[in-house]
């Protein structure tokens, strides 16, 4: 099966339309989603619509979701988001907030695993450290693991050099093979395909992945997309300047 994979679209319609048509036309069957559709853009209840009508759709939910919900305390939310958050509630509609309210943060299906942050905390930790990958390790019933939240592409497996360490590669456009098990299935492994909408690692375009389970790969993509078009929507929807202004940095 060949898998699109995409996090954090964050409320950037934009930056959606061309990862959602680059991976049609990369011929993906299915569709993986980690998390954070809304918060800090300008579009929330169009790309709600759009992800919604995807075919073979596995989706999470983001913190940024859950709060945009009434579930999640607007205390762990720096200004910024929490102005997004609650210029966002008003603007979801009533057949979207039902499909919001059916994700749950954290999956178990058969083939793979998927969390927003982490296992063991699917809306609060950034897994961006050895020991995490380690910690949460044991709550991985299927391989890979997919995550969201960090806004970062990357992976983490364990090192060949010895056991107990881990490797993590920062994910550039080149495909990597997962390690497969002698008894089935991969060796563990989480996969990070970056964020479409709001990319915090220095790189402004738009971040996703394919993910192919029969080859065993995994591949990041980075798209340009109209950030300017997103900045004016930005201001026009009286959100705050630095979430338009951190878009041409990819911060
Ligand atoms: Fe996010």
């Amino acid at each position: 099966m060949l898998y699109g994979v995409f996090s954090d679209v964050h409320s950037n319609l934009e930056a959606l339309s061309v990862v959602l048509d680059f991976l049609d036309d990369a011929g993906a069957e299915a569709y993986l989603f980690l998390g954070d559709l809304v918060g800090y853009g300008p579009d929330p209840d169009e790309c709600i619509s759009r992800v919604r009508a995807l075919p073979n759709l596995s989706a999470i939910a983001g913190n940024h979701d859950l709060a945009a919900l009434g579930r999640m305390d607007l205390d762990w939310f720096n200004q910024y988001a929490r102005a997004a958050v609650v210029w966002t509630r008003k603007r979801i509609s009533a057949p979207n907030r039902t499909f919001l309210e059916g994700l749950t943060a954290r999956m178990d299906a058969r083939e793979f695993t998927l969390a927003h942050g982490s296992p063991s905390n699917p809306t609060g930790e950034y897994l961006l450290g050895p020991a995490q990958f380690e910690n949460n390790v044991a709550l991985v019933k299927a391989w890979p693991l997919f995550v969201g939240h960090s806004h970062m592409p990357l992976l983490f497996r364990f090192a060949d050099s010895g056991p107990g360490k881990v490797d993590i590669l920062f994910l550039e456009e080149r495909e990597e093979s997962l390690r497969r098990l002698s008894g089935g299935g991969f060796a563990p492994v989480a996969l990070n395909p970056g964020s479409v909408g709001q990319p915090r690692d220095q790189d402004r375009r738009a971040s996703c992945a394919v993910y192919d389970s029969v080859k065993g790969a995994f591949r990041v993509f980075r798209l340009p997309y109209d950030i300017p078009a997103v900045q004016g929507k930005i201001r026009a929807a009286g959100l705050p300047e630095y979430l338009a202004l951190r878009l041409d940095y990819g911060q």
